[in-house]
């Protein structure tokens, strides 16, 4: 699909249609040209709201802000609405900015085409796909002044980049269980590397006997699919800021010997999200070429049931020494990124580290299917992710931990627990296990991102259908682009 930026008139693009944005309900504005036929049809212009006017090649769609966050959802579900339909190959869109100077509203409605187009038809025999082939949008109203010609089309080629990058992580999450295994999570990693420039390093159980990375192993070893740790690197000349992304890349989590229950199992392909948008960031990292030093640890194991499955009552020593009292094999997340964390500070000495997780039902219990959850050590990481989500149009929430759940997680017979003595507060318990292994010189430069919640979607929200949504994608990258902003002068940074 291509995007072509122009300063004629709306009026005199031809295409196959018009998609127009209602803001904020206000079917008086100069752009809403059918508000009689509109209303009629009972549209009031409500966010997400669609009406599409086949004889006039007009689709309308409401938002409730000129921000990213209602841009971007309200043209993802208007372009969504034409998956299948054929006719419609060339769309034009007009410029809704915001603030004349800022193009965070470009970028969003960009993202919102990109990720309205997704649909996954890899087990399909008859693939309905998005038509559209050409957007065409229209800087008329703009002067040079205001948005140059330049400006508009870094907003759409970084807009572009990021969408891609997320349909990406998509296209990883969506992949069945035994079509997407370890080893195969790691090569498709390897082809992407080898596509735009990326290190890629990828080590095997062998290698991984050798890093001590036991914990890791343990939650692997009754699968018939080898575990992989996968080590993407985008280092550029100069770079302003080194920074360590982990995740979680559980290819399949049936819960080990403490099986999960048969309505729970469903879904668990998406148990690899975390991997998944650690290799979707690194994609669009080394498109963008930004000058940021970054590097990509994905611990890709399957959890499964066997005569050498690892047991509750087992105790398994992680990378770093520690070791562990297994209670749970459903929480298996925490060991597999136990390892992949130590892993990543002896490879790497950052200036942030994140880690991404589909963590625990818990999260999911406490802040809905919308939202992550950002723990840590310290305030200061944890504030800048929650800051870049919103800039980012994700949800992301702090959840704080606390010294008193921090004892729930002590074990009788080893140094700690998997599991919590209670069955509340299970983000942060799971949280706080992980801060059991990181190191000083990180503590407070790590946050960790429980995205159990949004990275899978059963019914449709916003800008995402049904299936992975690759949630964590842009709010990293808003976060890796501002790194890459520092010592520079500080532009109009958005909010949206
Ligand atoms: N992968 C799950 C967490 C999960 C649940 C992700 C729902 C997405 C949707 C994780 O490995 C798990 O099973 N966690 C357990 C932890 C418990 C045994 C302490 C959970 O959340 O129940
Ligand atoms: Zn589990
Ligand atoms: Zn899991």
């Amino acid at each position: 699909m291509n995007f072509n930026i122009t300063t004629e008139n709306i009026a005199e693009i031809k295409s196959d249609l018009e998609i127009i944005i209602v803001i904020d309900k206000n079917l008086d504005h100069r752009f809403v040209q059918d508000k009689k036929l509109l209303k009629k049809a009972g549209f009031s212009g409500g966010q997400d709201e669609i009406c599409h006017l086949i004889e006039k090649n007009r689709l309308y769609a409401g938002a409730e802000t000129l921000k990213g966050r209602g841009i971007r959802p309200a043209v993802a579900t208007a372009i969504r609405s034409l998956i299948g339909k054929k006719a419609y190959k060339n769309v034009k869109i007009a410029t809704y900015l915001s603030h004349p100077r800022c193009t965070a509203s470009l970028r969003a409605m960009v993202e919102g085409i990109v990720l309205g187009r997704y649909s996954y038809t890899t087990y399909k025999s008859k693939k309905v796909k998005s038509s559209i082939k050409k957007v065409m949008i229209s800087l008329e109203g703009y002067n040079e002044h205001e948005v140059t010609a330049e400006i508009a089309a870094r907003a759409v080629h970084n807009g572009e980049i990021t969408a891609n990058a997320t349909n990406f992580t998509r296209d990883i999450v969506n992949a069945a269980p035994d079509d997407c295994y370890p080893e195969v999570m790691a090569n498709s990693a390897a082809d992407m590397a080898k596509e735009t420039g990326l290190k890629c390093k990828i080590l095997k159980p062998k290698q991984l006997k050798e890093e001590k990375m036991e914990a890791l192993l343990a939650v692997g070893r009754a699968s018939r699919h080898k575990s992989r740790v996968i080590h993407l690197t985008h280092k550029p000349k100069n770079p302003k800021a080194v920074i360590s992304l982990i995740g979680k890349g559980l290819t399949y989590d049936s819960g080990g010997l403490s099986l999960k229950p048969a309505e729970h199992m469903v879904t668990m392909k998406s148990d690899k999200s975390g991997g998944a948008t650690v290799v979707g960031i690194m994609k669009a990292v080394a498109e963008m070429d930004l000058p940021v030093e970054v590097h990509g640890f994905v611990g890709a194991v399957e959890n499964m049931i066997g005569g050498d499955a690892y047991k509750p009552d087992d105790v398994l020593k992680a990378k770093n020494g520690t070791t562990i009292e297994i209670r749970n094999t459903d929480a298996e997340g925490r060991l597999v990124l136990a390892d992949t964390l130590c892993y990543a500070q002896q490879e790497v000495k950052a200036d942030y580290l994140f880690d991404f997780a589909t963590l625990t039902g818990a999260c999911v219990v406490g802040v809905g299917h919308y939202t992550s959850g950002v723990m840590g050590n310290a305030d200061e990481p944890k504030e800048l992710v929650a800051n870049m989500a919103t800039q980012a149009g994700e949800l992301v929430t702090k959840l704080d931990f606390n010294r008193h759940l921090k004892k729930t997680i002590k074990s009788e017979i080893a140094d700690v627990c998997n599991i919590s003595n209670t069955r509340y507060g299970g983000a942060i318990t799971a949280g706080q296990f992980l801060s059991e292994f990181i190191d000083d010189e990180h503590r407070e430069k790590w946050a960790h991102i429980d995205i159990a919640g949004p990275a899978f979607v059963e019914h449709a929200w916003g800008e995402n259908p049904y299936g992975a949504s690759g949630a964590g994608v842009r709010t990293m990258l808003r976060l890796i682009e501002k790194l890459a902003r520092t010592q520079e002068k500080q532009d109009h940074t958005p909010d949206n």
